[in-house]
C-alpha cells in the first residue's frame, strides 16, 4: 500500500544573520530524517524541546520550506522548497497546534471559524456550509448552541475541539498534531485523546502526532520516531520502541515518570488489540 505520507532525508537549516557583535550562524534543526505513515495509522514524533519536532511539522504541512529532501503525499512528490503548491495538495494536510487560543480568531464566532476554510477553498453554498459546520461541531462533541459563541467562552479542552473541527472541515487525509494536549489538564487530555482516536477510526485519518510526553505517545502511536538534536535516533513500532529501546537517549527518556491517565491508556490499548484481532 502507498503510504499517505513519506519523507526522505528531510533537512532544515536556519541561517541566522550576524549582527554587530555576533557572527552569522546556521542552526541544523532537522538533519535528514526518514519516515512513512500508512493510511489510518499514527506516527508519533517524540523528543525534548528544541529537537526539531515543530520544524518537521511545518515542513510536512507545507507551511515552511525544507532545505533538502523529498516529501510524498499519497505517493505524489510535493515541492517543499518553493512553497508553490496547489490548493488540492494543501487541503490534504492540516495542522492542530498546542495553543488553540492563539490559533482561533478571538473576534470570530465558532460557526464562522469552521465555515471559513470552506469559503476560502470551496464553492460550497452558504446553507450547506452551515450544515457542514454544525455537523462537525457535533462530531467533536460540542453542541449547536456553541455555533454563535466566541472562542473566549470556551474551556481549553473545548477550544482544542474547535481547532480539531476546523482542521477537519476540508476533509484532510493527514492531520499533524503538534503537542495538541500539552497545554491541557490531565483529565481533559484523556478526553481530547479519545476524541482524536475516535475521529481517526471513523474518518480513517492518518496522524503525525507530536509530543514530548511518552505516556501520551504510548496511547496514540502505531509507530514512534524519537528525535534528538534534529536526528531520528530511534524509529519503530510502538512495541519495539517501548519494549526494546536501542538508543541510550531513548532509554534515558523512558526513565522519566509517566503522566497521563493509565486507565484510559489501558482501555485504548485493549480496544486497539480487539480491533486488530477482529480484522
Ligand atoms: N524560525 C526559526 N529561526 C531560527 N531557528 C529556529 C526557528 N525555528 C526553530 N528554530 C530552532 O530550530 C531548532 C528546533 O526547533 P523546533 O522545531 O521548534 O523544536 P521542537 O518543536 O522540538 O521544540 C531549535 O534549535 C530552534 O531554536
Ligand atoms: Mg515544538
Amino acid at each position: 500500500m502507498t503510504p499517505v505520507l513519506e519523507g526522505k532525508n528531510i533537512v532544515r537549516d536556519y541561517h541566522l544573520p550576524g549582527g554587530m557583535f555576533k557572527k552569522a550562524r546556521t542552526v541544523h534543526a532537522v538533519k535528514g530524517v526518514n519516515f512513512s505513515v500508512e493510511e489510518g495509522k499514527t506516527l508519533a514524533i517524540v523528543g525534548e524541546s528544541g529537537c526539531g519536532k515543530s520544524t518537521l511539522a511545518r515542513i510536512i504541512t507545507m507551511i515552511d520550506p525544507a532545505t533538502a529532501g523529498d516529501l510524498f503525499i499519497d505517493g505524489k512528490k510535493v515541492d517543499i522548497f518553493k512553497g508553490d503548491l496547489t490548493p488540492e495538495i494543501r487541503r490534504k494536510v492540516q495542522i492542530v497546534f498546542q495553543n488553540p487560543y492563539g490559533s482561533l480568531n478571538p473576534r470570530k464566532k465558532i460557526g464562522d471559524i469552521l465555515m471559513e476554510p470552506l469559503i476560502i477553498n470551496t464553492n460550497t453554498p452558504a446553507a450547506e456550509r452551515r450544515d457542514l459546520a454544525m455537523a462537525m461541531l457535533r462530531k467533536v462533541g460540542l453542541q449547536d448552541v456553541h455555533f454563535n459563541r466566541f472562542p473566549h467562552m470556551f474551556s481549553g479542552g473545548q477550544r482544542q475541539r474547535i481547532a480539531i473541527a476546523r482542521a477537519l472541515m476540508l476533509k484532510p487525509r493527514l492531520l499533524v498534531l503538534d503537542e495538541p494536549v500539552s497545554a491541557l489538564d490531565l483529565s481533559v487530555q484523556a478526553q481530547v485523546l479519545n476524541l482524536l482516536a475516535d475521529l481517526q477510526d471513523e474518518l480513517n485519518l492518518t496522524y503525525v502526532f507530536i509530543s514530548h510526553d511518552l505516556s501520551v505517545v504510548r496511547y496514540m502511536a502505531d509507530d514512534v520516531m524519537v528525535m534528538y538534536f534534529g536526528e531520528a535516533v530511534e524509529y519503530g513500532t510502538r512495541e519495539q520502541v517501548f519494549n526494546d529501546p536501542q538508543h541510550n537517549y531513548t532509554k534515558t527518556l523512558f526513565a522519566a515518570t509517566p503522566r497521563a491517565d493509565v486507565d484510559t491508556i489501558k482501555a485504548r490499548l485493549a480496544r486497539k488489540a480487539a480491533v486488530s484481532a477482529a480484522s
